[in-house]
């Protein structure tokens, strides 16, 4: 075993190893930050190596004292291939990683009769089975470490049907079940599972139609900073979930318990949704 550490320093996460996928983009940027400061290792994964490179410059110029790493890896996650050469990777690495964010996501509004075969199969590869199978690869290094923390970041769409989103909620539910499970599953050993699930956050993931979308429908939109703040305060706590935002997290639990309420809301601004769906 590597350079062992404990990931239960809150404010001080010096010898965090963390495992960062989709790091070029909006949560991710606002995450590596977070974590950087925090004074944790870390490895960001995207696909493209020039804004990975990019990330990295921004990031060690932003503490030039700084004593912890950045390392970089350019990858598409949903290559089997691709995922075998980054864990050969880690295992060069002067460090074994001890918390791993499956963050790489994707997303698309559109109606289920329009949205192609092709599109389902990306979302569902991108942001279920990517995760899965990356977590799987990971976990005998993630299981020989001290304490270890796995954390998918998941969305209030993972736990409330959307109408325009049937592709990325099928996908986000699976991950929220699958992250359940896990943490059941590895609860008498040293690695905790956790889910954080953020409501509309401005990234590039938000289309232009996505964002007028959210507009007439009044959704609130938070701040990658916002969730960054929250991912860490996950990271702590010893809860395997937490929701982000108000009525949100309130709908969530509605949704659970009387989901006809919740859809007889949401059936009222089918109109408006099916009118941006479809544009
Ligand atoms: N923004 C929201 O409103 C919102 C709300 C709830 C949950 N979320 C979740 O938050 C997470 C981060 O989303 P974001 O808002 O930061 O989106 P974003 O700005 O579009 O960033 C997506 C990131 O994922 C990476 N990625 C996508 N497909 C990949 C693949 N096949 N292999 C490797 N990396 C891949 C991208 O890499 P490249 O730069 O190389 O493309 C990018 O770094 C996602 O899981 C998303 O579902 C977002």
């Amino acid at each position: 075993m590597k350079n062992q550490s404990s990931n239960k320093l809150p404010h001080e996460m010096k010898n965090t190893n963390i495992l960062l996928t989709g790091a070029t983009g909006g949560m991710g940027k606002a995450f590596s930050q977070r974590l950087f400061d925090q004074g944790a290792n870390l490895v960001l994964i995207g696909r493209n190596s020039h804004k990975l490179q990019q990330r990295q410059a921004e990031l060690l110029a932003s503490n030039i004292n700084a004593r912890n790493s950045v390392e970089i890896f350019a990858v598409d996650l949903i290559e089997a291939e691709q995922r075998t050469r980054l864990i050969n990777y880690l295992a060069t690495l002067p460090f074994d990683i001890n918390l791993l964010i499956n963050n790489a996501g994707i997303s698309q509004l559109s109606l289920f009769e329009q949205t192609t075969a092709n599109e389902i199969e990306r979302i569902i590869a991108t942001n279920t089975i990517a995760p899965m199978q990356l977590t799987q690869a990971l976990l005998p290094v993630l299981l020989k470490q001290p304490s270890a923390q796995i954390i998918n970041i998941g969305s209030t769409f993972g736990s409330i049907g959307f109408p325009g989103y049937a592709a990325y909620c099928a996908s986000k539910f699976a991950l929220r079940g699958f992250s359940q499970t896990l943490s059941r599953e590895l609860a008498d050993t040293k690695v905790t599972v956790k889910y954080l699930s953020p409501r509309a956050t401005k990234t590039n993931l938000i289309s232009e139609k996505i964002a007028q979308l959210n507009t007439a429908l009044n959704t609130a939109t938070d701040s990658p900073e916002l969730v960054a703040k929250e991912l860490l305060l996950l990271i702590e706590q010893h809860k395997s979930e937490r929701y982000i935002g108000w009525p949100e997290k309130l709908f969530v639990r509605l949704n659970a318990l009387f989901p006809t309420i919740v859809s007889k809301s949401i059936v009222k601004q089918l109109p408006i949704i099916q009118k941006f769906a479809r544009e």
